[in-house]
């Protein structure tokens, strides 16, 4: 796939609004735990308000927009961890069910209680990890994503990171990543996981063709 009409460009603290937008009309009424979870503009806001903030302040996160029209088409927000020491750590009971639900699902993969940094599970500092990835629905499945996971590769060597890893909850996510040389770590297969709150299995629902969420990673 040719991208001649997209501009690939660091993303800077002015496209926030845009980047915002675009998560709220493309990434949570798609995201396949987002939509188990039904999450909305608030509950979200109280996780990825910040977390797209820090990915944009990290001068590492991507955007694809339209040369013409100048319009945000897809991003790949990540976080570099040796820049990450200014965020402070996710403290889930503060956090609507929905959120805490969620990020005790990511816990479980990770094993560690800090979702900001898993450095014990990564096993190293310097690694970048994907955020966000999103390409909006007109334009998905024509290879954007994977072009934006190429080009962040390139910045995360061009950074030094000995890693790169992502919570990939989407089936397309992980046909990227298998491509790129990721290797899973580890898997919530959807379908059996119980919510340790409820006790019921909270992403039954997820639509098809997403099974689970896997915890990516990549030795660069
Ligand atoms: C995940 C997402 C970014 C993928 O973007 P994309 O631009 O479609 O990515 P690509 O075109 O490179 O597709 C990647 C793979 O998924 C497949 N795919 C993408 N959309 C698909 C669809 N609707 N149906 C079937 N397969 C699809 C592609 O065929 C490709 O497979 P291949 O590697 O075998 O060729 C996009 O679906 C999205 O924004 N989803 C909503 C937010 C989300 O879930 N983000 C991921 C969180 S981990």
């Amino acid at each position: 796939m040719i991208f001649e009409n997209l501009e690939f460009r660091i993303l800077q603290e002015g496209d926030f609004n845009a980047v915002w937008n675009l998560i709220l009309a493309e990434y949570i009424t798609r995201e396949p735990c987002c939509v188990a979870l039904d999450l909305d503009e608030e509950k979200i806001s109280t996780v990825y308000l910040n977390l797209a903030k820090n990915s944009i302040s990290h001068q590492a996160s991507l955007g694809a927009f339209d040369k013409q029209t100048k319009e945000l088409i897809g991003i790949n927000l990540t976080l570099l961890a040796k820049k990450r020491d200014s965020i402070p750590d996710i403290d889930l009971s503060q956090l609507p069910k929905e959120m805490q639900q969620y990020g005790m699902m990511l816990t479980t993969l990770s094993g560690e209680e800090n979702l900001v940094a898993p450095e014990k599970f990564m096993g190293t500092k310097n690694y970048m990890q994907s955020t966000m990835l999103c390409s909006k629905t007109n334009h998905g499945n024509k290879g954007l994503g994977t072009e934006l996971y190429k080009r962040s590769e390139e910045i995360a060597l061009k950074e030094g990171c000995e890693k790169r890893f992502t919570f990939s909850v989407s089936a397309f996510t992980s046909k990227i990543c298998d491509k790129m040389g990721y290797e899973s770590l580890k898997d919530v297969i959807y379908k059996d996981y119980i919510d340790p709150i409820t006790g019921d299995k909270i992403f039954e629902n997820v639509p098809s063709p997403h099974t689970k969420c896997s915890l990516m990673s990549k030795n660069l």
